[in-house]
Order: C-alpha cells, then structure tokens, then sequence
C-alpha cells in the first residue's frame, strides 16, 4: 500500500478556535493556504451543481491532501460550529454536492492516491478522490475491472460514488457499488477516523460500517479511502442496438434474454424522442428510428454475438438491430444512450426523477408517467431512458422552470404514480436535497427514525451535509 492511503489514526493538531474564528487562516494552517478557496474564480467549479439548477452560498472550499487533514478540518468545523458539504466530482443529480447555506465545502479530489491491484483477493485500495474512470484504468492494466460504471466515470469520485451508493449500467450484472466495498476509510461527523481497510473475504465483527457509508450520502462523515473488490475481465464483449416497435415489446424481449444467460453486462433502454434530441443536439447519427431502443452489452471469454443474433430471432416486433463490428461503432451506439442526460440538460435544467418500479411494470409505469406529467401541463416534455433490467428509469422533464409551483405540482404527481406502482422514489442518485420531501414515500417513520437515531450517533453536532436527506 502507497503511503496516505489508509493512514487515518493520528490525534488531529491542536488547534485554538477563539470567539472571533478565523476559518480562513486556521484551515490554512491545517492544508496550506493554495488549498483554501475563497475567490469567485476559484469557488466557480465548487458551487454550482452538474444539471446548473442548485447553486451554493458556501464562501470557502477547503482541499485536505491526507486523511489526517480531514479530520483535523472536520474538528476545527465542529468546534467552531461550522457545518460541511464533503464534494467529491460534483456531478451528483441531487442538489446534495454544494452548499446551499453557506456550509464549508470539503474537496476530496486530493485523495487521490492508488493503491497497488492486490492479485490474490483481486482488491484495490484507493483513496476517495480517484475517479472511477482512473480506478477502471488501474483495474484493466492488472487484468481485472472495477465494474461501476456510468457516463460520469470521468469526474465522478469513489468517495461520492459510495456516499450515494452510486449504480450505473452494470448493475444487473455485478450489483451497486455496496457490494464492492470491502473496506473504508471515513472521518465521522465527531471527528473520529475509523479506518477497516484490511479486505479480509470473511470479517464478521459487528457492524458494517463500509455498508453504511455507501448511500449515506455525506451525512455521517467523509469517505477517506476505500477498499474495493475487483472482477474477472472478459475477453470478448457483444454490444448491440435494437429497435423495438414499442416498451412492452422491449420488456418482454428482456425478460426472454435476461432468463437464458447471465452475461449481460448492460441492458438500457432510451426512447424515439431521446435518440432524436441526442442526435440533434451533438450531430450523432441514429442507424434506424424506432419507437423504443434497447442497448444491450454482454461480455464473455468467448463470442456471443451469433448467440444473441439466434435469440434475438426468436423475439417479436423487432423493428431492427445494429451490431458494433468494432469500438469506433461500440463508442456510437453507446453514446446515443450515454448522451441523454447532457442533451436534455441543454434544454434547461429538467425537473429530474430516478425512479425504481418492478421490472416487468415498466410499460405500464412508462404510459402512466408521461400521462402523470401531461394531466398536470400540455408545455412539458417528458424523456425517459435507464436501465431497463433493474426496472430504472430516470424521467426527465423539460419546459418547466423546477423552482416554480407548477414544477412541484409535476414532482408530486410523478411520485405519486411511482407509489401507486410500488415503486422507489430514489434508485441509483439518492435522495439529495432535491427528494427529501418524497422519503417518507419510499421509507417508513420507524426507518427514518432509526436513520437519525445513527446519524446523531455519529455526527453528534449535526454538521455533516445538513441540507440532505432528512427533511
Ligand atoms: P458529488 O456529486 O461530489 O457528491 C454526491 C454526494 O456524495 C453529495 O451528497 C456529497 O456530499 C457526497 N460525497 C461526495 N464525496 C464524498 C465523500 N468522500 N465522503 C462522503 N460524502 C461524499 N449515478 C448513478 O448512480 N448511476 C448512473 O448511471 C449515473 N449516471 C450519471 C451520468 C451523468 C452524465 C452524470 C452527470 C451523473 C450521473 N450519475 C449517475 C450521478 C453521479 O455521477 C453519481 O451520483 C456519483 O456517484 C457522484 O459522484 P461525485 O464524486 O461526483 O459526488
Ligand atoms: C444515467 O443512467 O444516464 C444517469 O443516471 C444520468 C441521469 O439520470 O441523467
Ligand atoms: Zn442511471
């Protein structure tokens, strides 16, 4: 292991916090004064969030190098009363990444150390400011893959990527990102480092705090490092476009291949108008119109696509079907899927929902959405696209200005028809500020109590990321 990942255990510096606080200085003094942020030039990348709708009021942007940095920052806000934002990437679609009261935003990009690919347990240790993009890199050079992945892979980190148990398009296949943290790093709300990075394959020993701190969503304490569970790498990968003359369609061809193989990596689904705005807005070229799309990736030592063509065979109302012969073909199929959630952007900041239903109600919920919005207003668009396996959709919807009342009365209306399908108002992004008011809807008292009851236990001032999740 490189030095500074993992390091966590040592007493934080002494520092003084006297009636007139000098944030400014005493945080210089804990990570150098280049690594406090205070100008508007230098706040800019910090405090607007990715969709441009939530915007912090946070003056200063602290970047501690080291765990010990960020626990010497977390005592200092917690002595002075200061409350945090932990930013990882900012590319959170939740409004839970800025500081929208003035909190002290806390940059992990810093930590950014990699840690060597331990072959024997296929684990890596990382530190929470490595981008999932870098810890796929470091995975494939030892011949292995780190399998969370989706479109912000670039930016988003692996601190922010456990903080809201991100998901993406490998889940059905390998799970969220819980499942492949096998030890972490955190600084708490207290200012406590508890650090388990060990990765022993069989640890019972009381709670799971790894587990915890995946979808905690910065409300505890900060993701430090992480000890994270690698997977085999296959040698050949089948990716492929098909066009179907409607959802129920798709749906039906989903289930039929989902139940004859399991290695489908990815399994999406976009829509006639998405593909279209996709291509118009960044010049792509769709191989064909269809009314619903799936894109569906497997990977395999050895070649599926005459597997796939047969059973795609067998699957009615097809309209057509596109095979990437290479990647320059793979990279345009996937980015009319990928492309979505900047070209909707483009149109404004949506009124964004991510919504789970049962798999096999997708059809219906996707009717009963678009119904759900239209009831409401004639001015809005409705796009949807996610993972059609894991019953995933993100609704996007445009032509609304999201801080109206008119936005609220469309945000209800969708969430009310995502219950009446059972389903979860929150899949993969978490509940951020943007859901708070719609927990309850997917969550019991009893839960959200014992969810404060922990939170108290471990941010004991209530400092940490105060604006999320609880309403
Ligand atoms: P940030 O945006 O910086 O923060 C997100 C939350 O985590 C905030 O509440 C923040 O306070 C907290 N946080 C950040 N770092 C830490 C830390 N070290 N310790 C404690 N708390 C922390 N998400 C999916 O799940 N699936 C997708 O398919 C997907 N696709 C996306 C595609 C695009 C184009 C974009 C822009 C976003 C997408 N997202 C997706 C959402 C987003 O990328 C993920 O939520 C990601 O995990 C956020 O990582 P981040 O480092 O940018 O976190
Ligand atoms: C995706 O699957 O592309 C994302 O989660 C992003 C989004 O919801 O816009
Ligand atoms: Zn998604």
């Amino acid at each position: 292991m490189q030095s500074g990942i993992g390091a966590g255990d040592r007493a934080g510096t002494v520092l003084r916090v006297n009636d007139q606080v000098d944030t400014f200085s005493q945080l210089a003094a804990i990570v150098g004064e280049g690594h406090v942020l205070t100008s508007d030039g230098d706040l800019a990348p910090y405090t607007v969030d990715w969709t441009g709708r939530y915007r912090g009021t946070g003056r200063i942007v602290v970047r501690p190098g080291s765990t010990d940095e960020v626990a010497d920052v977390v005592r200092l806000c917690r002595r002075s009363g200061a409350a945090i934002v932990p930013q990882g990437g900012n590319t959170g679609l939740v409004g839970g990444s800025v500081a929208l009261q003035g909190e002290v935003v806390v940059s992990t990009r810093r930590l950014n150390l990699i840690g060597d690919v331990d072959r024997s347990t296929r684990q890596i240790t990382v530190g929470a400011g490595v981008t999932l993009g870098e810890v796929r890199t470091a995975a494939e050079r030892a011949g292995l893959c780190y399998p969370v992945d989706f479109a912000a892979r670039d930016s988003a980190t692996i601190g922010g990527s456990i903080a809201t148990n991100a998901g993406g398009i490998s889940v059905l296949r390998y799970g969220m990102t819980r499942r492949h943290v096998v030890g972490i790093e955190a600084v708490l709300g207290s200012g406590d480092v508890v650090s388990h990075l060990g990765g022993l394959i069989k640890d019972n020993t009381g709670f799971d705090l790894a587990g915890l701190l995946c979808g905690s969503e910065g409300t505890l304490g900060i993701v430090t490092a992480a000890r994270l569970q690698l997977v085999p790498i296959h040698t050949n990968r089948t990716t492929v476009l098909i066009g179907f003359d409607s959802v129920t369609a798709a749906m039906f061809a989903v289930d039929r291949l989902c139940s004859s193989s399991d290695e489908f990596d990815a399994v999406e689904i976009f829509f006639e108008s998405g593909a279209r705005l996709v291509n118009e807005t960044f010049d792509r070229s769709l191989p064909f119109d269809a009314p619903c799309f799936l894109l569906i990736e497997m990977s395999s030592n050895i070649d599926r696509t005459e597997w796939l063509a047969g059973e795609l065979e067998r699957v009615p109302h097809v309209v057509d079907v596109a095979v990437a012969l290479n990647d320059a073909m793979r990279t345009n199929i996937w980015r009319l899927r990928e492309e979505h959630t900047p070209a909707i952007n483009t149109l404004g900041p949506p009124l964004k929902f991510d919504v789970t239903v049962p798999v096999g109600d997708l059809p219906d919920f996707s009717e009963a959405v678009h119904r759900s919005v239209h009831e409401v207003t004639s001015e809005a668009s409705t796009y949807l696209f996610g993972h059609a396996a894991d019953g995933n959709l993100h609704v996007n919807v445009t032509g609304i200005d999201p801080d109206t009342q008119l936005a609220r009365v469309v945000e209800e209306a969708v969430m009310a028809t995502v219950v009446a399908f059972h389903g979860s108002v929150s899949a993969e992004h978490g509940i951020g500020s943007a859901k708070k008011r719609f927990l309850s809807m997917s969550r019991s008292s009893a839960e959200i109590d014992a969810m404060r009851a922990i939170k108290r236990a471990l941010d004991p001032d209530g400092i940490m990321n105060p604006n999320v999740l609880f309403d």
